[in-house]
């Protein structure tokens, strides 16, 4: 049997490669690695690929797709997958499967540290004492004990949040348009509508998916109904809330602080020499802008779209992709999309 070509781009680890070199055989599998995500001109050197692996920072639109004629099959080591265009996909008969279930734990525990760097002030402290000063003046937090956090997504991450919020005795409201009767049973959720959560929540963290509907879910109409001095967390994706409207609760005063994973164009700022470039459509640029003024604010926490970044979770993503790409082998895919 003809053996199978597939790309496997952003793998930068050795352990990684060893163990896909492993459990994808020479035999069957033919693998070629790029510690690179995917771009125009490197993708001409992978157009007999017929299965990809990608993680969140390729963008496979449909210029990518047309450069990979002989693609049958995407496997992408995240759970979201607004990266991939799932039209052009399908269209292409191309089979898409995502890791749904890697790190439910491994989110929701990263938006409680950005939740408790944000109410302790632990980044502000640690800077002072670095710099060898002492004095507390300005760094007195706010306990979490009794207050009400606002979940929006209670799926798999947004679950373990629940779970996490009651350790902490925090009375918990959620939105989603599909409840769980068992999280009202076990947890105490009480379920509400979006604004009823903005305006009464101490702490709002984010777990929806990003799409047409939840594009700026969080935006300049509805940030006002937050409660002032309340904090606003998001670990999901940067499209659910408007930069613009984060930039001015934020200063206003509104918004005591923000703590975010993920950014609106972050695939754009995390690469600085792309803010020049004459491709960019003029609305990109300036939400990356915006976010360049967001990473500036003494009240925001951000980090570098890591909350997935366990040693646990990354290997459950390892083993998911490697299952991916043999059951899709043997013409029974799993973990589908779209
Ligand atoms: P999930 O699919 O299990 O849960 C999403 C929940 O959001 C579902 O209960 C759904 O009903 C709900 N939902 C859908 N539309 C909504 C809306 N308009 N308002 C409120 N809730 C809505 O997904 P999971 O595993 O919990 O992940 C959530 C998101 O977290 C992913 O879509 C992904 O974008 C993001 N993520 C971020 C990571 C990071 O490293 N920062 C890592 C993994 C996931």
């Amino acid at each position: 049997m003809a053996k199978i070509t597939i790309s496997l781009f952003e793998v930068k680890e050795k352990w990684q490669k060893e163990l896909l070199q492993q459990r994808l055989p020479a035999a069957s599998f033919s693998l070629r690695f790029s510690p690179h995500k995917t771009s125009p001109s490197n993708l001409r050197q992978h157009s007999d690929a017929q299965a990809l692996s990608i993680f969140i920072h390729c963008r496979i639109d449909k210029a990518a797709l047309t450069r990979l004629p002989q693609l049958k099959f995407i496997t992408t080591n995240s759970t979201g997958f607004d990266h991939i265009d799932l039209a052009e996909t399908r269209q292409r008969g191309i089979v898409v499967s995502n890791v749904p279930y890697y790190g439910e734990n491994t989110v929701a525990e990263h938006a409680f540290a950005l939740i408790l760097a944000l109410s302790r002030k632990i980044v502000q402290s640690a800077n002072r004492t670095r710099q060898g000063r002492f004095n507390l003046k300005g760094l007195r937090g706010f306990d979490l004990k009794g207050k009400t956090i606002g979940i929006v997504g209670t799926g798999h991450i947004g679950e373990h949040a629940v779970r996490i919020a009651t350790g902490f005795e925090m009375k918990i409201l959620a939105y989603d348009p599909f409840p769980k009767p068992e999280l009202m049973k076990r947890y105490h959720v009480r379920y509400v509508g979006l604004e009823k959560v903005l305006s009464n929540a101490d702490v709002l963290t984010l777990h929806a998916p990003y799409n047409k509907k939840t594009h700026h879910l969080i935006n300049r109409g509805n940030i006002r109904l937050m409660k002032p001095g309340s904090i606003l967390v998001n670990t999901a994706r940067g499209g659910l809330v408007e930069t613009a409207a984060l930039l001015v609760a934020l200063r206003s005063g509104r918004l005591a602080g923000v703590g975010l994973d993920v950014l609106e164009e972050e695939g754009i700022i995390s690469e600085d020499k792309k803010l020049i470039s004459s491709y960019l459509e003029r609305e990109k640029l300036s939400v990356a802008l915006q976010d360049h003024q967001l990473l500036a604010e003494e009240n925001a926490i951000i980090t570098p779209h890591n909350a997935f970044n366990s040693q646990e979770a990354v290997l459950r993503i390892t083993q998911t992709t490697i299952e991916n790409f043999q059951a899709w082998a043997k013409g029974k895919p799993i973990n589908v999309v779209g």
